[in-house]
């Protein structure tokens, strides 16, 4: 059977979506093998989902996809996408890329400036020898799915940077791929118009689910795209969980910080309860629910405070802590102040329009209930 063949089959089931499996992934570069870019990885991406892969710079994110795609051979562990084992270091099996079947689109969109729109989404079907008359009638519905109907006779440069990535979207999934492996597509838009890219991902998924592992430093776009988000440091997994979850439940500092939650403040485990631990910090001792054991008196931790779940005002609130007001700024909705109170810049927002002068003395109180997670470090 011919490629397109091949592919066609894949489309009389609809969609060929799969799930894809990685079981201790490791990769080291470098002839000593001392830097590993991916550490005993393992994890399952569900089939019609979205997996977010979020991380600092360097943690192996990129190198988890390329893994996946069959452009970097890994020193151990194993792939399956679907029901095949694409890449078994064990048995030495090794699935070329074109044999994977997967989309990939990067951050630069690596787009053909000598063919038009159309020849652009085609490329993959004519590279598979599909018959013109059959490419022509898939690349405009992919067109049109990603919103570029009647702009097929263009050239990449008569478009706009939103309009490219969405050209590279609809190449990437014109062959009706397994999964669609995503690098930083965004990261090259302006602020207003990754905004409105994430959503058109999130309607463009709905009409026609396919299975997508994405990455991003974006916490937003995480949030917002992902239906789990992969914390990954130092080429391990920190955490894994709904983006929800992990918001709500950070294991840690470090997944705190990457999902952009504000006020983690240090504190000393001062004691422990039936009902919770009672950890010194800047705002004094807070008082932490229902934590899970393991703590002991004195130890060091994190803990991670609602910005909405705290008062700040010009007069004194009992035993609460002054800080000096960094800046008071209204929203729209609500008004967000950063206070430094002993060093540590606290955020609360209060949903009044008033606001504080800069450099105004405040005293910053939590109320119950402020604290949401401990962390360790
Ligand atoms: N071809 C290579 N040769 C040597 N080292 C490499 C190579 N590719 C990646 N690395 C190293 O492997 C580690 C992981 O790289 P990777 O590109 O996966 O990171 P990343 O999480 O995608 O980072 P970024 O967010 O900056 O894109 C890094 O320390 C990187 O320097
Ligand atoms: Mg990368």
């Amino acid at each position: 059977m011919a490629d397109w063949q091949r592919m066609d089959a894949a489309d009389a089931r609809a969609s060929d979506t799969s799930s894809v499996s990685v079981e201790g992934l490791s990769k080291a570069y470098g002839q000593d093998a001392t830097l590993r870019a991916l550490d005993d990885f393992t994890l399952e991406f569900p089939a019609g989902q979205c997996t977010v892969l979020l991380g600092p710079s360097g943690c192996g994110k990129t190198t988890v996809l390329r893994s996946i795609a069959g452009l970097i051979t890994p020193d151990s562990g194993r792939i399956t996408i679907g029901a095949s084992t694409a890449f078994d270091a064990a048995s030495g099996t090794f699935d070329p890329p074109e044999k994977r079947r997967l989309g990939m689109v990067f951050q630069s969109y690596a787009l053909w400036p000598h063919l038009s729109v159309a020849d652009n989404v085609g490329y993959p079907l004519s590279a598979a020898g599909m018959p013109k008359a059959e490419i022509r009638s898939r690349v405009e519905a992919m067109l049109d799915w990603v919103g570029l109907g009647g702009m097929g006779g263009r050239y990449v440069h008569e478009l706009s940077g939103g309009q490219q990535q969405r050209v590279s979207l609809g190449r990437a999934v014109v062959g009706n791929p397994r999964a669609i492996l995503f690098d930083e597509p965004l990261s090259n838009l302006d602020a207003r118009l990754r905004e409105r890219m994430r959503i058109e991902l999130l309607g463009l998924r709905q009409r026609r689910p396919f299975t997508s592992i994405y990455v991003t430093h974006d916490q937003l776009e995480a949030m917002t795209l992902g239906d789990r988000v992969v914390v990954m440091r130092a080429g391990r997994i920190e955490q894994v969980g709904t983006p929800e979850d992990v918001y709500k439940r950070p294991r840690t500092r470090f997944a705190a910080d990457f999902m952009g939650i504000p006020n983690l403040l240090e504190g000393t485990v001062r004691a422990i309860q039936p009902d919770g631990i009672v950890v010194d910090t800047v705002l004094g001792p807070l008082r932490t629910r229902g934590w899970r054991g393991g703590r002991s008196v004195g130890e060091r931790c994190t803990v991670a405070l609602r910005p909405t779940l705290m008062t700040s005002s010009p007069d004194p609130q009992g035993e609460a802590p002054f800080g000096r007001v960094i800046r008071s700024v209204f929203q729209g909705t609500s008004t967000i102040h950063m206070i430094d109170v002993a060093g540590t810049a606290i955020t609360l927002e209060s949903f009044s329009e008033e606001r504080h002068a800069d450099g105004a003395e405040v005293s910053v109180k939590p109320a119950d209930g402020a604290v949401f997670a401990l962390l360790d470090d």
